[in-house]
C-alpha cells in the first residue's frame, strides 16, 4: 500500500454513533460545511458519491436543505452496469433521495454511463474527473469484506489508474466502473460511512491493520471514518 505522504499509515479518525440514524446529521453537516466554504473561496464546490444503501439517509437529510445547489459538481465514485434507469443504480438511489429532489441543474450531475458497458465507461468518465480533480469531498462506503467504491479484496488494480472497468466483482453485479485509488484520495475530505454488525469484522481487521481496499485510503489529510455501534464493536442493534 503507498501513502502519497510518506510511509506512516493513514490518518483514520473514526467518529461512532448510537445508531445509523445518528450518523446523517453529523455527515451531512460536515459535507454542508465543506460546501459552503469551497463555494465561498472558489464558486464551486466537488463531491463524489457513495454507492449502496447506507448514504440514502444522508442524502435525504442533504435534500431538505436549501443550498446554492448551481455551484455544487456532483461525481460517482462508482456505478453498476444496469440501465439507466435501473433501481440498482447509485445514480438512481442519489436522484430519488436527494439530487431530484433540489433545484441542482442536471448538467451538474456527472452519472457515470455505465450502462454503455464497463471498458467504454470508463474510458469516457476518466476525462470527466480530469477536469474535476481534486475533489473537495469523496464520500465512499465499506463492503462486507472491506471493499470501497467497487475496489474488491484480490482484484489488484493499477493504483494510478483514475477510472476501472471492474468485471467478476463478487457484489452483483459483476460489472461494474469504479474510480480508482489515485483519485479516491485526491480529495481534501474522504469520509467512509459504515452501519450495521456485519461490517463489524471488516471494521476489526481495517483497525487490525489487514491490507483492504478500504484500508488504502489516506486523502489529502486522512479519512474520516462514520460507523454506529454495531459496526465498530459487534453490538448487535434491532
Ligand atoms: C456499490 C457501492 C459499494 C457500497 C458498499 C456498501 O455499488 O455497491 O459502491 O461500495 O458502498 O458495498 O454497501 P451498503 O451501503 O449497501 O452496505
Amino acid at each position: 500500500m503507498t501513502v502519497a505522504s510518506g510511509d506512516f499509515p493513514p490518518l483514520i479518525r473514526w467518529h461512532v454513533h448510537p445508531d445509523a440514524a445518528a450518523l446523517a446529521g453529523p455527515v451531512c453537516t460536515r459535507i454542508l460545511a465543506v460546501a459552503r466554504q469551497a463555494i465561498a473561496e472558489r464558486g464551486v464546490f466537488h463531491i463524489v458519491l457513495a454507492g449502496g444503501n447506507t448514504p440514502a439517509t444522508v442524502y435525504r437529510s442533504l435534500a431538505r436543505h436549501q443550498e446554492d445547489w448551481r455551484n455544487w459538481q456532483v461525481y460517482f465514485g462508482d456505478e453498476r452496469c444496469l440501465p439507466v434507469d435501473d433501481p440498482e443504480r447509485n445514480s438512481v438511489m442519489a436522484r430519488d433521495a436527494w439530487l431530484g429532489q433540489v433545484d441542482i441543474p442536471e448538467s451538474n450531475v456527472h452519472v457515470i454511463p455505465a450502462e454503455r458497458g464497463a471498458a467504454k465507461a470508463a474510458q469516457a468518465y476518466a476525462s470527466v474527473i480530469a477536469a474535476a480533480r481534486p475533489f473537495d469531498v469523496v464520500l465512499l462506503g465499506m463492503g462486507e469484506d472491506g471493499h470501497t467504491a467497487s475496489l474488491f479484496p484480490g482484484q489488484p488494480h493499477d493504483g494510478c489508474e483514475p477510472v476501472h472497468a471492474v468485471h467478476h466483482a463478487p457484489k452483483p453485479p459483476a460489472d461494474r466502473v469504479s474510480l480508482g485509488e489515485c483519485v479516491l484520495n485526491d480529495a481534501q475530505v474522504v469520509l467512509v460511512l459504515i452501519t450495521g454488525g456485519a461490517k463489524h469484522a471488516a471494521v476489526a481487521r481495517w483497525k487490525a491493520g489487514a491490507d483492504l481496499p478500504v484500508a488504502h485510503l489516506h486523502g489529502r489529510a486522512g479519512v474520516d471514518v462514520y460507523l454506529d455501534a454495531a459496526a465498530d464493536c459487534g453490538v448487535a442493534t434491532d
